[in-house]
C-alpha cells in the first residue's frame, strides 16, 4: 500500500539526530492512516499513542534545550505550541483509558495537523535558525559543539 507521507529528501534537515525523529513520526501517521483503511483503529489507538508520548518525551526536551542553547527568539511560542500538543497527548490517553477506542479519525486528523503545522513548519523554522548559527560558532558559543552531538 502507499504510505501516506513517503520519506524523502524534502522533510529532510540533514541532521541525522531530527531525521530520525521525523521519520519516527511519519511512521506513525502512516500507520495510523494504513489502520484506518484496514478498519483497524481501535487496535492500534493505544499503541500508536505510547509511541507518541514516547516522542513528545524525547523530542521536547531536546528541541527547547537546543534552542536555549542558541538563544533562539521564537522560544516561547515554540515552548506552548510544545505544551498544547502535551496537553492533547493527555486527552487522548485518558480517553483511551477510559475505555474509548473510537478516536482513530480524530488522532489522525492530530497527527497531520502536528506534522504539517508544527513540524514542517515551527521546527522547520528553528532548524534553519540552528543551521545558520552553526555556521558562524564564533559568533555563538556552544553551538559547534551541539552540532556535533
Ligand atoms: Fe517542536
Amino acid at each position: 500500500m502507499k504510505q501516506f507521507i513517503e520519506w524523502s529528501n524534502a522533510l529532510s534537515v540533514g541532521i541525522d539526530e531530527i531525521d530520525n525523529q521525523r521519520k519516527l513520526f511519519v511512521g506513525m501517521v502512516n500507520e495510523m492512516h494504513e489502520a484506518i483503511q484496514a478498519r483497524q483503529c481501535r487496535e492500534v489507538v493505544g499503541d500508536v499513542l505510547v509511541r507518541l508520548a514516547d516522542y513528545t518525551n524525547n523530542h521536547v526536551p531536546a528541541e527547547e534545550g537546543l534552542m536555549r542553547a542558541i538563544k533562539y527568539p521564537g522560544y516561547k511560542a515554540h515552548q506552548d505550541e510544545h505544551q498544547q500538543l502535551i496537553r492533547r497527548v493527555v486527552e487522548f490517553q485518558k480517553k483511551v483509558d477510559g475505555g474509548t477506542t473510537t478516536i482513530g479519525f480524530e488522532l489522525m486528523h492530530f497527527l497531520e495537523v502536528w506534522f504539517t503545522d508544527h513540524i514542517m513548519w515551527s521546527d522547520q523554522q528553528y532548524v534553519e535558525h540552528f543551521i545558520e548559527a552553526a555556521a558562524k560558532p564564533k559568533q555563538r558559543p556552544g553551538v559547534g559543539r551541539l552540532w556535533q552531538r
